[in-house]
Formats: structure tokens, C-alpha cells, sequence
């Protein structure tokens, strides 16, 4: 059987400030998950991402701050870096949209649809200080917003509804630098015609079955209101406008999310520079034997499931006006965009102006990356609107991951290491044994399907009630009543119920990676169970810059997705426990950091 070929791609935090559980529990989480599911399942798996530098925020971060867009980019790169190896995210690269190589290929894209005539020139308004005959980029640009009246949207976006704008469509417009209202002159840009790839893109989505419903009606949808989409932005910083006469402007720069989807594309290419295997991105880009699977928050569909393909059919001669493929090649649309929905935080929607927010460094600093990552899986957004309360942080972190799965783990472990110091071997099976090892072998295939198909949140829940099962076989069989009366029995059920655990953990590892590595290592095995992310400091492949990226060698991690048999005699660890019950009063002490912090803004 040929292998199966996985490209993980990530949603590109944006590198204008640090990013919280809300941005986590939309790309993160799901898309580790994923890919540590899919590496244990035997197949390959290229995870890749970065951080989103360009575009108007950015700028406006600096401007405020009196530093460069890259100073802004440089600090938050790293700070974002650092927390998602702390959560545990198995990036194969997580790179940055800052390097040259990514510059490159976001030109290259831009070239090849406008070789097959997919991009073209038109002549817009665009707005200019009246009083200085200056441009006025974008972001200098504020008024009320079209769609839900909030009175200060942008110029490229409105931050309330969350609409990506045009200056024009703003109403009552003015200059944030002195207030006057803009005058709009004639100002050349290049548009993406995206009317002629209704067909195309009707054609391929009408193939996607399997997505999750909400993502994909949103996404045909989305093809009733095709309009040409200006690719390139009057700001001066972003990847340059490949052309002559353009490359050499200040004020001229392709638009960020026209920038950022292609860096799915650029990290993979960088994957395979930096691997001494330029042309390795292939295997994960072109021909069938490869499935691409993207992650993101709902905010994205737009890019990931309309304009991110339209590039690509344009790019490879597939749209209306058809063409041939630019030099790269024929390259493959997404097969799912797995998005997931919103998580607000005890009611309120997560706003970093408003202090409703708590960033992953924050949490992380209190509490095991494991405990997040299960609150994500087993009652994160998947499918609708979800809230985060401490109190509920809470109870499932200590009614189902420390009571549910830790006393498996403890109880079991406990008690075998006391009375036989070792894994012991099993006697004759009785009924109910082969049912708890037939039910926990039997589970792999049932999850997979469900990790297979992104349905984490049933997958976590039924492996937690995989969990139960083993629980209440350990209470019937009650083995610490048997060491006087029936020692050989005992073993034979603490042998059971240890294949259990191991078993359990196995099916816990792409949701729990570092408990199931602790598990691992009390149940006596060597080496590493479940391979951990790594941060490199790297110098860019084409100008020397420095920057830290995120990578991890996954191939040689002893995970697998099924049941292996426990070899009696095996000495175990001696017994700790995975994880850490929190206290009741731990809701309230949250709560009113989260007071503090409002009032402490709000004095501001
Ligand atoms: N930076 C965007 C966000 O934070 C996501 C960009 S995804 C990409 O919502 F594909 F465009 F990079
Ligand atoms: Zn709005």
C-alpha cells in the first residue's frame, strides 16, 4: 500500500499582539490533534504554519508604539513561538510570512494568475489627505462601517463585525492622523477576478462531502456573491508588487490575506529547503496520493475556502478563462477546511481592547498544557458558539481527566507496583476480561474514524468512556480483596487492567501528548512515546535574518495508533500522579484577576 500523504495546514496567527485560548482552540488544538492522530496511524504528515506579519495592524501597533512594523513582528513571532511549543503543537515548521523565500512564492502566485489572466489592472478610488496631496494608506482611514454601523472601522477592516472593507465603503471617512475627511483620487490597482472561477469553484466544492456542514454551506454560500477582490492595498508594508514600474513603490504592496493563505504553500517549500530536499513539498502539493486538510477559526473561511482555492485554480489554468499552470506546477485545492466556531469566555465575546481575553501565556503559567488541550477537545467550539467558564474548566478537569483518567492510571499503577513491583503476567481470561480488552482494543478503529472526519469532540468523549469501562472492571473485580485469597487471579486482572491503561493511553495521545508520555514512562517503557515540538533559532535560507521557528523530529516517536501487547516482567516507575486536581477556590481567584484587570483598563 502506497503511503498516504497529509499536509496539516495551520491558520497563520497574526503577529500583532500575543494570541489567547480563543485563537487556540480554533486552529491549534484541532490541527495537533490531527496530525499526531494521522503520524500514529502510520502516515506522513507535513504540519506547517507561521506567524501573519503583514497587513494593517501591524502597522498600527507600530505607529502607536514609535517602532518599525518588524520590531512589532520580531516580539510577537517569538512570544507566540514560545506558547505554542508550551501547548505542545507538533509543527513540522512553523515559520513566518517575513522571509524572503515566503516574498518569493507570494509573487510567484501572483505572476502565474496574471499570466492566465486571472489578475488585472483597474483604476479605483483611493484616498488622499486633502491638505497634503499625500496617499493615505489604509490604516489612516477610519468612519462608520456599512454592515454593522460600528463608527470606528478601518479602512481594510471593521473590527467590531469583523468585515474585511474597502476605504470607499466606509461611511462618513475620515483621516485618523488629522481628522479631515479623505479625498478619494483615481489610484491603479490589481483585482482578482473572482466571477470567472464560479464555476471551478462550484465544481470542486460540490465534490466536498465530508466537511462539517456548518463550513461547508457557509462556503457554497459564499459563491451567490462573487466580486472581483483587489489583491494589491495602498500601505507600505507587506510582500512588493511584482512588476515593473510597482516593485520599485513605497506605497504599493500586495494585500495581507492574499500574502498570508500562500504561506501554506512558502513554509512547505521552506520545509523542504531546509530538509536539503527542495522538491520534497511535492509530495504533500501535487498528484493524487495527497490530502490537505486546513484549520482555522469561522473568520477564515472566506481565504481558506474561496479565495485561497480561487488562486490556485487561476494559478493552475482551471477558471473560467482557463490558461496553463505557472512554473511550480499543477498544485492541489484543500480537501477539507476544517473550521471551527467561536469560543467566548463566561459569556463575552473575546476582545483584547476590552480585557475579555486570557492569553496562552497567562493560563500556561497556572495550569499543564494537557489540561487545556482536553477542555478543547472534549467541550471546545467544534460545531457552534462554545463558552469557557472556570467553573467548568474546573469540574472537567477534575471530574473526568484527575477522577476519570488519572485514578485509572493511579489505581492501577499503585497497586501493581506494590504487590509485584512489574507488569505481571496473566492467567487464564474470564469473560469479563476479554470483554474490557476487546472493547479497548476495538476502540482504535472507531475513534480513527471519528479523528478521520475532525469530530474530535466525540472522539475525546468516547475515549474517555472507553476509560469508564476500564474504571468499573477494576471496581468489580476489586483485585485488592484478592492478594490473601487469589494472587494468581489479582495478577491476571492487574494485567488486564494495565493493557487497559496502556491502551487508553494510546488513544489519549493526540488530545494529552505529554501525560501520555508520563503514562508511558510509569508503565516502564523507554524512550519517547510521544515526540515534543522544538524551538530552532535559524537564519533565513536567502538573507541571513535570524528568527526562531518551531519544528520536531516526529518520525522516530514509538506512538502508535492501536494495542500493544504489555510484556509481563516489565518493571514500572514508581508511581506519580499525571495530573494535578485544582481547587474550588481557584474559580474565584480567576474571576477576580479578570475584575482586575477590566477596572485596571478601564482607569486607563
Ligand atoms: N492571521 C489570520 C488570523 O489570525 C489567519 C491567517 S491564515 C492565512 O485570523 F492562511 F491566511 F495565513
Ligand atoms: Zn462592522
Amino acid at each position: 500500500m502506497k503511503t498516504r500523504h497529509i499536509l496539516t495546514a495551520v491558520a497563520w496567527p497574526y503577529a500583532n499582539g500575543p494570541r489567547h485560548i480563543g485563537h487556540v482552540s480554533g486552529f491549534g488544538v484541532p490541527s495537533d490533534v490531527f496530525s499526531r492522530y494521522h503520524r500514529m496511524a502510520g502516515d506522513r504528515v507535513l504540519m506547517v504554519s507561521g506567524t501573519d506579519e503583514h497587513g494593517t495592524p501591524i502597522t498600527v501597533a507600530a505607529d502607536a508604539e514609535g517602532v518599525s512594523p518588524r520590531d512589532i513582528a520580531d516580539r510577537n513571532n517569538r512570544i507566540i513561538v514560545e506558547d505554542l511549543v508550551a501547548l505542545g503543537l507538533s509543527y513540522d515548521l512553523f515559520t513566518r510570512t517575513s522571509t524572503v523565500n515566503h516574498h518569493k512564492v507570494a509573487q510567484e502566485i501572483f505572476l502565474g494568475l496574471l499570466k492566465n489572466g486571472y489578475v488585472f489592472p483597474k483604476t479605483t478610488l483611493g484616498a488622499i489627505s486633502p491638505s497634503t496631496g499625500r496617499t493615505l494608506p489604509d490604516r489612516y482611514i477610519e468612519g462608520t462601517c456599512p454592515i454593522c454601523g460600528y463608527d470606528s472601522a478601518r479602512g481594510d477592516q471593521c473590527d467590531n463585525c469583523g468585515n474585511q472593507l474597502d476605504p470607499t465603503d466606509l461611511i462618513h471617512p475620515r483621516s485618523k492622523i488629522n481628522g479631515e475627511t479623505p479625498l478619494f483620487v483615481e489610484s491603479e490597482h490589481y483585482f482578482l477576478d473572482l466571477p470567472a472561477f464560479a464555476d471551478a469553484l462550484g465544481d470542486w466544492l460540490g465534490t466536498r462531502k465530508s466537511w462539517r456542514p456548518n463550513v461547508l454551506n457557509f462556503s457554497r454560500n459564499l459563491l451567490d456573491d462573487l466580486k472581483p477582490r483587489s489583491y494589491t492595498r495602498d500601505i507600505d508594508w507587506g510582500v512588493r508588487v511584482p512588476l515593473e514600474g510597482w516593485e520599485d513603490r513605497d506605497d504599493k504592496r500586495i494585500y495581507v490575506w492574499f500574502d498570508a493563505v500562500v504561506g501554506y504553500l512558502s513554509a512547505s517549500i521552506e520545509w523542504a529547503r531546509r530538509r536539503g530536499e527542495p522538491e520534497a513539498w511535492r509530495e504533500f502539493w501535487q498528484g493524487p496520493d495527497t490530502d490537505a486538510y486546513y484549520f482555522m477559526g469561522k473568520d477564515n473561511i472566506v481565504f481558506h475556502a474561496q479565495i485561497w482555492p480561487a488562486q490556485l485554480l487561476g494559478y493552475n489554468g482551471q477558471g473560467g478563462k482557463g490558461g496553463t499552470p505557472g512554473s511550480y506546477g499543477q498544485i492541489n485545492l484543500p480537501t477539507e477546511v476544517v473550521s471551527s466556531e467561536f469560543l467566548t469566555q463566561e459569556g463575552k465575546k473575546f476582545s483584547t481592547s476590552q480585557s475579555v481575553v486570557i492569553y496562552v501565556r497567562d493560563f500556561l503559567s497556572r495550569y499543564d498544557p494537557d489540561a487545556l488541550r482536553y477542555f478543547i477537545a472534549v467541550a471546545g467550539p467544534e460545531t457552534q458558539d462554545t463558552d469557557f467558564t472556570w467553573a467548568e474548566f474546573l469540574r472537567r478537569n477534575n471530574d473526568e481527566l484527575v477522577a476519570g483518567w488519572g485514578n485509572l492510571v493511579n489505581r492501577s499503577i499503585s497497586l501493581t507496583a506494590k504487590n509485584f513491583g512489574s507488569i505481571p503476567a496473566a492467567g487464564e481470561l474470564t469473560a469479563a476480561d476479554r470483554g474490557l480488552l476487546e472493547s479497548t482494543a476495538g476502540a482504535f478503529a472507531r475513534i480513527g474514524e471519528l479523528l478521520e472526519r475532525s469530530r474530535q469532540k466525540a472522539a475525546a468523549t468516547e475515549s474517555l468512556r472507553v476509560v469508564a469501562e476500564a474504571n468499573k472492571y477494576l471496581s468489580d473485580e476489586a483485585p485488592w480483596k484478592l492478594r490473601e485469597t487469589d494472587p494468581g487471579r489479582m495478577a491476571t486482572v492487574l494485567h488486564v487492567a494495565l493493557q487497559a491503561v496502556d491502551d487508553c493511553k494510546a488513544l489519549l495521545t493526540p488530545f494529552l501528548p505529554h501525560s501520555a508520555q508520563t503514562v508511558h514512562e510509569l508503565l516502564g517503557g523507554q524512550g519517547i512515546w510521544s515526540a515534543a515540538p522544538q524551538i530552532e533559532e535559524v537564519n533565513d535560507l536567502d538573507d541571513g535574518c535570524a528568527y526562531p521557528i518551531i519544528t520536531g523530529d516526529y518520525t522516530q516517536q514509538l506512538a502508535t495508533w492501536g494495542s500493544t501487547p504489555l510484556t509481563p516482567g516489565r518493571p514500572l516507575a514508581t508511581p506519580t500522579p499525571v495530573f494535578k486536581k485544582l481547587d474550588v477556590g481557584i474559580v474565584e481567584e480567576e474571576l477576580q484577576r479578570l475584575a482586575a484587570k477590566t477596572a485596571a483598563d478601564e482607569s486607563k
